[in-house]
C-alpha cells in the first residue's frame, strides 16, 4: 500500500508522550467497532485535532471515529478525550484505509478534510483519493452513507472531478448532516487565498 502521509513525527513533548502511552478507553484496535447506538462518523486524518474536538462536541448525536497516524495531532486527540470525556469519541491511530478494510459495522458518513495534496507530478500515486479508494471505500459502506470531502488544492480539485466524472458508483449530493468548524489546514487555505471545495458523495 503506497503512503498517503508523511512521516512527520512533530517533536513529541512529555504531555504528548503520557497521552500516548495512556490505555485510554477511547482507543479502538484495527477495525474495532466503537460501543455507539449512534450513527458513527469516521474522520480520516483529523491533524492537530483542534477542530476536530470542536467538531465532536458540537456534534452529540453522532459518534466520532477519528483515525489519525501522525503522532502529535493523535496524542492530543487523546488528551482532549481524557479531559472532556465525550461520549461520542473513539480514536484509531494508524492509516484509516487499514482500519476501514478490517471493519466489519455499519459506517453512516466519512469525512476527509482537506487530505495531504501531494501536488508535485511524481508524488500524485499518494493521494488518498484515488479509484481504489473510492471502490473500497464504497465495498464497505451501506446504501445511504455518505462521503465529505474538503480541499484547497487546485490539482487535487482537477483530479476529484476527473475521479467523479469517470465514476458511478456515488451520487454527488449537497447535504451532509455534521457541521464543522474551520481547521488548520482550512484556515491555511484562506490565508492563501484558496478556493475552497467541497464535494458530498452519496451510496445510493
Ligand atoms: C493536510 S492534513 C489535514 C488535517 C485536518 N483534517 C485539517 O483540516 O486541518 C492531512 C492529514 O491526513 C492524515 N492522513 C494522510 N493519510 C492518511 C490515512 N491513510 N489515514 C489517516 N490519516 C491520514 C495526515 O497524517 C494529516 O494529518
Amino acid at each position: 500500500m503506497i503512503k498517503t502521509f508523511s512521516s512527520r513525527a512533530g517533536r513529541l513533548s512529555p504531555t504528548n508522550i503520557a497521552f500516548l502511552e495512556k490505555e485510554s478507553a477511547c482507543l479502538l484496535k484495527l477495525g474495532q467497532a466503537p460501543e455507539t447506538d449512534k450513527p458513527v462518523v469516521i474522520d480520516i486524518g483529523f491533524g492537530d485535532s483542534q477542530s476536530f474536538s470542536e467538531d465532536v462536541l458540537k456534534n452529540p448525536d453522532y459518534c466520532f471515529v477519528g483515525i489519525e497516524p501522525y503522532k502529535k495531532g493523535f496524542a492530543r486527540a487523546v488528551e482532549f478525550y481524557e479531559k472532556a470525556e465525550p461520549d461520542n469519541l473513539f480514536l484509531f491511530n494508524g492509516d484509516a484505509r487499514e482500519y476501514i478494510e478490517a471493519s466489519d459495522y455499519e459506517i453512516s458518513f466519512i469525512r476527509i478534510h482537506f487530505p495531504d495534496p501531494w501536488p508535485k507530478k511524481k508524488h500524485t500515486k499518494r493521494r488518498l483519493i484515488s479509484n481504489e479508494f473510492l471502490t473500497s471505500i464504497y465495498k464497505k459502506i451501506n446504501s445511504g452513507a455518505k462521503l465529505e470531502i474538503i480541499t484547497d488544492s487546485k490539482p487535487y480539485q482537477m483530479h476529484i472531478k476527473d475521479l467523479l466524472d469517470a465514476q458511478k458508483l456515488f451520487e454527488v449530493i449537497e447535504a451532509f448532516e455534521i457541521s464543522y468548524e474551520v481547521s488548520t489546514f482550512h484556515h491555511k487555505g484562506i490565508k492563501k487565498g484558496h478556493s475552497i471545495e467541497r464535494y458530498v458523495l452519496l451510496k445510493n
